[in-house]
C-alpha cells in the first residue's frame, strides 16, 4: 500500500496538469495514440454486442476524464443516457464544454457514489480505479460499482494489472532496457486478489458471452502485442528515447493481433450476479 500523504491531492494535481496540457484531445491521460484507439475500439465494440445494444439504457462512466470517449459513444448511441463521473473538476470542465446532447457530467468519487442501488445497466472504466492508491480503496470502489449496477448489469473494466506490467519489464530488462516505473498516481491490480474478490459478486464473462458475430470476444490482454512493439522493440531502435512515440513503425505493427501478456492494461467484463 502506498503512503496516504494526500493521495486525493496527488490525483487532482496530476489531472489538473493533464487538463491544461491536453485540453479536449485524445492524448489526455494517454499519449500513446494506438493504445487510445484500441481502448476506444474495445469500448465501442462492447456497446455494439447483441447483449448490450438496444438493451442497456442507463450507462455510467467512472473516471470519464475530459469526456473524449463519451463524445464518441453519444454520437453512435444517441438513445442511451450516459453519465460521466470524475473526481477532477479541471477535466470535467472540458467534458462539460463539449455540450454533448446524450451525456451529462458530474463531479464525484467512485469510493462513495451518490446513486441509488441498482441504477445502471452498464458501468465502465478506462484506467480509473488504478488511481485509488490502496487495495482497500480499490475494493471500496468495486463495491460501489457493484451496488449501483442493476442485477444482471455489466461492468467493462479496463484497468492495469501487475502481471502484464512485470512481464513487460522482464522483456525490457532482457534486452538491456530499464524497467518502466509504475506512475506515482497509479496502483496496479494484483490479478489473483482481484479475481478472487470479483468472482464473489460477479460472473467473469468469457469471450463470446455477449453474443456471436461481433468484434467481441476480445483477448483480455488486448494491448499485449502493441506494448511489446512500442515498449520493447521500438525503444531498442530509437535508443530508448521516451519522447519518440506514435511513430509510423508503431502504427504499422498495430495491425498485429494481441499475443501474450505484456501490457499492464487489460479488459474484464463482469456481470452482476
Ligand atoms: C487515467 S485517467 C482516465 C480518464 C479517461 N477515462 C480517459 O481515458 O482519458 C483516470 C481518471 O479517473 C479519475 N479519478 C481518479 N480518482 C477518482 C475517483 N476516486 N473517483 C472518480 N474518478 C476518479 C481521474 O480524475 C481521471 O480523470
Amino acid at each position: 500500500m502506498k503512503e496516504n500523504v494526500s493521495n486525493d491531492q496527488i490525483i487532482k494535481d496530476h489531472y489538473k496538469i493533464q487538463a491544461g496540457k491536453h485540453k479536449g484531445s485524445a492524448t489526455s491521460t494517454m499519449e500513446d495514440l494506438t493504445t487510445r484507439q484500441k481502448e476506444v475500439n474495445l469500448i465501442q465494440n462492447f456497446f455494439r454486442t447483441p447483449a448490450i445494444k438496444n438493451k442497456c439504457k442507463e450507462v455510467l462512466e467512472i473516471g470519464c476524464g475530459n469526456g473524449y470517449t463519451l463524445s464518441l459513444l453519444t454520437s453512435e448511441f444517441p438513445d442511451y443516457n450516459f453519465l460521466g463521473l470524475d473526481f477532477s473538476e479541471d477535466l470535467l470542465k472540458i467534458a462539460n464544454d463539449r455540450q454533448l446532447s446524450g451525456a451529462r457530467f458530474e463531479q464525484g468519487d467512485v469510493r462513495k457514489l451518490r446513486f441509488e442501488d441498482n441504477s445502471f445497466d452498464v458501468v465502465f472504466t478506462e484506467r480509473c480505479i488504478i488511481n485509488l492508491l490502496s487495495w482497500e480503496e480499490q475494493q471500496q470502489g468495486l463495491n460501489e460499482m457493484h451496488r449501483v449496477l442493476k442485477k444482471g448489469g455489466y461492468i467493462l473494466f479496463i484497468e492495469s494489472f501487475s502481471d502484464g506490467y512485470n512481464n513487460l519489464n522482464i522483456a525490457r530488462n532482457q534486452m538491456g532496457l530499464e524497467s518502466i516505473p509504475m506512475p506515482h498516481h497509479n496502483l496496479y491490480f494484483e490479478k489473483e486478489a482481484f479475481e478472487t474478490f470479483v468472482s464473489k459478486k460477479f460472473s467473469v464473462l468469457q469471450s463470446g458471452d455477449l453474443g456471436a458475430g461481433t468484434e467481441f470476444p476480445v483477448h483480455q490482454n488486448f494491448l499485449s502485442s502493441h506494448y511489446f512493439v512500442a515498449r520493447v522493440i521500438h525503444p531498442l531502435l530509437t535508443k530508448g528515447d521516451p519522447t519518440i512515440r506514435n511513430t509510423e513503425f508503431v502504427k504499422f505493427f498495430s495491425f498485429l493481433p494481441p499475443s501474450g501478456c505484456y501490457s499492464p492494461i487489460e479488459a474484464y467484463i463482469l456481470q452482476k450476479k
